[in-house]
């Protein structure tokens, strides 16, 4: 299992656990992380699992994949360097304890 801290924008933190394998979108709506909407369920078609990769973890997570600057422009939040859509991220070892945080809307 890996670890994920969300940290929401009201500074509230929520550890949880998922398999190696899953997306951070899917290990934060499996755990009812409000800070993440995921309208299209992870096809890369909405901005709405957006999130920002803590900078320490923002080599690991490596870059954006090819169309997230698309979809990012339609965000609803500040989109930054460490911006990332949460579903194109997959859990890995690795990323074991990765920490990301959360932007003040979704929509
Ligand atoms: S869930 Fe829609 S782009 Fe990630």
């Amino acid at each position: 299992m890996v670890k994920v801290t969300f940290i929401e924008h009201d500074g509230t933190e929520t550890t949880v656990e998922a398999a190696e394998g899953d997306s951070v979108m899917s290990a934060a709506i499996a755990n009812g992380i409000d800070g993440i909407v995921a309208e299209c369920g992870g096809s890369m078609m909405c901005a709405t699992c957006h999130c920002y990769v803590d900078d320490a973890w923002a080599d690991r997570t490596g870059p954006r994949k090819e169309g997230e600057d698309d979809m990012l422009e339609s965000a609803a939040s500040e989109v930054k360097e460490t911006s990332r859509l949460s579903c194109q991220i997959k859990l890995t070892a690795d990323l074991d304890g990765l920490v990301v945080h959360l932007p003040e809307e979704q929509v």
